[in-house]
C-alpha cells in the first residue's frame, strides 16, 4: 500500500479530499518483531489473494461518503466511517476531538435505566441533512436541555482505532471468561460483558467499544451504520428519531436492501485490518518499564497476550494477539465513571482500553479527557487504585521507563 492514501468523494456537488498521511516512525529502522509492520493500515500478513482482494474492496466501503440517495441520515455524526476512523491511516483513531468524540446519553426514570430514546438517544447526531440541502427541516441534536438534568448522562466517547481488531475478534470466549476472577489481593474483578445477539441468536461476550458492548464487528458495523450515519440495515431497521419526533415525510426514503451488503464490507475490512506493529528498538529503558508495568501490576488487566483460536482465516488462526488488555469490564471509580449503561456494563464499569498502538494515540480514556498516558494512568480509580498508587509512588526514573514501554506499543 502507498505511503499517503488519497480519498476523493463527490459530495452534494462538493469535492471533499481527505488525504491521510500513514503513520511513520523512526522506529521502522529495526526489524519488528513479528511479522506485523509498524505502517499502520495495512492487510494481515500471510492473506489469500482473494482475501487480500476482499480487504480492499473493504476499505474502499469503509472509505466512501455517502449521500442523502445512499440512505444518510436525516440526522448522523459522519458522512463516511473513514472521517472519524482516520488517525495514522484508514481505520485509526479520531484526529481530533471535534466530530469524532460523539456523545451518548441515558437517565434513570422511575428507577430503571433509559436510553432515552425520547431525546435522540442512545447516541446524539450532531449534523443533519441541512448541511447540504437547507430545506431540510431537521437540525443536528443537542443534549437535551431540560428541568431535571439530574436524571440525565452525557458521556463523550472518542473514536477507538480498529488495528487488529479481527484478531480481537477471534479470542475464544472462554479465554477471557477465564480472566474474571474474586480473591485478588488488589481488588480486581472484571466482569464479562455477555449479551444476547440479535444476529446468531446466541448469548456472546462483549470485546468491543469502550463498555466492551458489542461481540461481533458486523454488529458494531451495523450500529454504526445506524448511529453515526443514520443508515438503517437488516439488523438495524429503524431510524433514530431526532429529539425522539418522527421522521418528516420525505427525508428518508432508501430501502435496507443493498446496506447489508455494506455492513459486510466494513466487516471483512476490519478484520483482516493488521494489529499495530511494536516500535524498535526495545532499549534498555523499554524493557525496564516492561517489568515494571508488570511489577506494580498493570498487567491484572492491562494483560500483555492472549492467542485467538483455530478460524476459518488462516491469518487469524492460532495467532498471539498482543492486545494488553483482558477485554472484561471493570470498576473505575466516581472520577471516570459517567453513568451509562451499556448490556453488564454499569456506569462507573469500562473496558480495560487495549494498549497496543499507544504510541500513535494523542487522546486516552474514554472520553478523551487525558492528552498524555500519564495523566490516563492518575485517573484510574476503583479496582485499579493500587495499581494506581504503586505508580504514583514510583521515582520519577522509573515512571519515565513505563511511560517509555507504553510508547513503545
Ligand atoms: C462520528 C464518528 C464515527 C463514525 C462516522 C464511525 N465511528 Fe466507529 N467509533 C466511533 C466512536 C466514538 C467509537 C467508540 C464508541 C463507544 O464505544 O462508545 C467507535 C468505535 C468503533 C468500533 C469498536 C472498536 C473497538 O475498539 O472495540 C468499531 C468496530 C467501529 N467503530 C466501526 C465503525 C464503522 C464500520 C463505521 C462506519 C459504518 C464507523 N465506525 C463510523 C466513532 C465513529
Ligand atoms: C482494574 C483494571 C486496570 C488496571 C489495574 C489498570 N488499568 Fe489502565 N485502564 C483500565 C480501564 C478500564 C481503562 C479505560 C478507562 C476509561 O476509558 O475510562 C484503562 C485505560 C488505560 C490507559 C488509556 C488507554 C486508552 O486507550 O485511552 C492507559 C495508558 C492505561 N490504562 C495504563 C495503565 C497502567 C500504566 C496501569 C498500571 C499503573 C494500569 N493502566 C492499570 C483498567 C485498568
Amino acid at each position: 500500500m502507498s505511503k499517503n492514501h488519497v480519498i476523493t468523494a463527490t459530495m452534494a456537488g462538493a469535492t471533499l479530499l481527505l488525504a491521510v498521511a500513514a503513520w511513520r516512525t523512526d522506529a521502522q529502522r529495526g526489524d519488528p518483531p513479528s511479522q506485523t509492520s509498524t505502517i499502520l493500515g495495512q492487510a494481515l500478513p500471510g492473506l489469500t489473494e482473494e482475501q487480500q482482494q476482499a480487504f480492499s474492496e473493504g476499505l474502499q466501503k469503509f472509505s466512501t461518503v455517502e449521500t442523502r440517495e445512499e440512505g444518510l441520515g436525516p440526522v448522523f455524526n459522519g458522512t463516511t466511517c473513514a472521517e472519524c476512523h482516520k488517525a495514522g491511516a484508514i481505520g485509526g483513531a479520531g484526529i481530533d476531538l471535534t466530530i469524532s468524540r460523539v456523545t451518548r446519553i441515558g437517565g434513570i426514570r422511575n428507577g430503571v435505566y433509559s436510553d432515552l430514546t425520547d431525546f435522540g438517544g442512545p447516541v446524539l447526531q450532531a449534523r443533519s441533512l441541512k448541511e447540504f440541502d437547507t430545506s431540510c427541516p431537521i437540525d443536528g441534536e443537542n443534549i437535551p436541555r431540560q428541568s431535571n438534568r439530574a436524571n440525565i448522562f452525557a458521556s463523550l466517547r472518542i473514536t477507538t482505532p480498529l488495528f487488529g481488531v479481527g484478531l480481537i475478534e477471534a479470542i475464544p470466549a472462554e479465554t477471557i471468561l477465564a480472566r474474571t476472577r474474586q480473591n485478588d489481593p488488589d481488588g480486581v474483578q472484571g466482569v464479562a460483558n455477555i449479551q444476547m445477539n440479535p444476529e446468531t441468536g446466541k448469548k456472546e461476550v462483549g470485546r468491543f467499544g469502550w463498555k466492551s458492548q458489542h461481540s461481533s464487528l458486523h454488529r458494531f458495523s451495523g450500529d454504526a451504520y445506524l448511529n453515526e450515519m443514520g443508515i438503517t440495515s437488516q439488523f438495524f431497521p429503524d431510524d433514530n428519531l431526532p429529539q425522539g419526533k418522527p421522521i418528516p415525510p420525505g427525508w428518508e426514503t432508501v430501502p435496507d436492501d443493498d446496506i447489508d451488503e455494506d455492513v459486510e464490507a466494513f466487516t471483512t475490512f476490519m478484520r483482516l485490518l493488521a494489529p499495530p506493529g511494536r516500535l524498535l528498538p526495545l532499549t534498555p529503558q523499554v524493557q525496564e518499564g516492561e517489568r515494571l508495568f508488570q511489577q506494580i501490576r498493570c498487567t491484572s488487566c492491562h494483560i500483555p497476550e492472549m492467542k485467538t483460536g483455530a478460524n476459518p482465516i488462516a491469518a487469524l488462526s492460532k495467532q498471539s494477539v498482543p492486545l494488553y488488555s483482558d477485554l472484561l469490564v471493570h470498576r473505575m471509580g466516581r472520577n471516570l465513571a459517567d453513568g451509562i449503561q451499556q448490556g453488564l456494563a454499569q456506569g462507573d464499569q469500562f473496558r480495560t482500553a487495549p494498549l497496543w498502538g499507544a504510541s500513535r494515540r494523542r487522546f486516552f480514556l474514554h472520553d478523551g479527557r487525558a492528552n498524555n498516558v500519564e495523566e490516563a494512568i492518575l485517573h484510574h480509580g476503583g479496582e485499579a487504585t493500587a495499581s494506581r498508587d504503586r505508580f504514583t509512588r514510583l521515582q520519577e526514573r522509573d515512571k519515565a521507563a513505563l511511560r517509555a514501554f507504553i510508547h513503545s506499543l
